[in-house]
């Protein structure tokens, strides 16, 4: 089971966006799935909430015993976001190191049961995020193209670093993903030209544009590539356009992750 979390600190900066999308796209080319929705907030738990099992939230897995799966889980099975369990766990007295081994202990039992796990995380530095950071095998880092947001994405690219050298040697930092990205706006073209002359091997060479077709897909709960945006069933160009480009992006970020053993 190879594990994959977006990451960033930030909020709003496409993570949920990211993962919820990302965990149809593995189901279709044919994975068995488990999103995890570690992110009290809820939103990703509720683009998926088709494939929510009743039950079984994310805090299980910081538990000392087994998550136990219903027999009849689809290809997708979520862990949804319970919230006041996630809580209890942030303020539990449960050492750093004693939660990230029993994150370990859990989903090494439920790794022969799926063959990518989706994480979406809370753009904050909660304790339940840095130990599922800890245990991922491929990180992303969406980000908007705006000074602020760019200076947090360097941060995370340190952060990520730091935890290759300590906790997750194995780690693969897929790189810094513009997100929301405009085009047509000099500045936006400019930041991302000064990261890219300064980051060459940490961005990711392809972008998610700004485009309404995102938050609509999300509202809908349906990935960007199935909706239907017109009263009449018909798909506008502009989410044609969506679909196509997220596709794009995660067929590379699929590619890199098959790469590698
Ligand atoms: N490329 C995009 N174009 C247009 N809207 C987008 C795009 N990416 C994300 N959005 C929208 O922006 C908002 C924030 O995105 P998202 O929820 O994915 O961010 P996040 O990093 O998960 O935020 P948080 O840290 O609060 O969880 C959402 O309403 C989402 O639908
Ligand atoms: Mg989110």
């Amino acid at each position: 089971m190879k594990i994959f979390i977006p990451a960033n600190q930030k909020g709003g900066v496409g993570k949920t966006n990211t993962a919820f999308n990302f965990t149809h796209y593995l189901a279709e080319e044919g994975n068995r799935v488990l999103g995890v929705d570690g992110d009290e907030q809820g939103n990703y738990s509720r683009a998926m909430s088709d494939y929510v099992q009743l039950g079984l939230g994310a805090s299980q897995l910081f538990g000392e015993t087994p998550v136990v799966l219903p027999d009849a889980a689809g290809a997708v099975t979520v862990l949804h976001a319970d919230k006041e369990n996630l809580r209890a766990v942030e303020r539990s007295g449960v050492s750093d190191a004693q939660l990230v081994s029993n994150l370990r202990a859990r989903l090494n039992e439920l790794a022969s049961c799926f063959d990518y796990l989706v994480i979406d995380s809370a753009g904050s530095n909660s304790r339940i995020t840095n130990a599922l950071l800890f245990v991922s095998d491929f990180a992303v880092i969406p980000t908007k193209i705006d000074q602020d947001s760019i200076d947090v994405s360097v941060e995370v690219l340190k952060r990520i670093a730091s935890i290759k050298s300590t906790w997750n040697p194995a780690m693969v930092n897929l790189g810094i993903l513009p997100n929301e990205y405009d085009s047509r706006q000099p500045a936006q073209v400019k930041s991302l030209k000064a990261l890219l002359g300064k980051y060459p091997q940490f961005i990711f060479p392809a972008f998610i544009a700004d485009r309404s077709a995102y938050r609509e897909a999300s509202a809908a709960r349906t990935p960007v590539w199935r909706l239907k945006s017109e009263a009449d069933g018909r798909t506008k160009t502009s989410t044609r356009d969506a679909a196509v480009e997220m596709r794009t992006v995660f067929r590379m970020l699929l590619d890199r992750m098959e790469a590698q053993p």
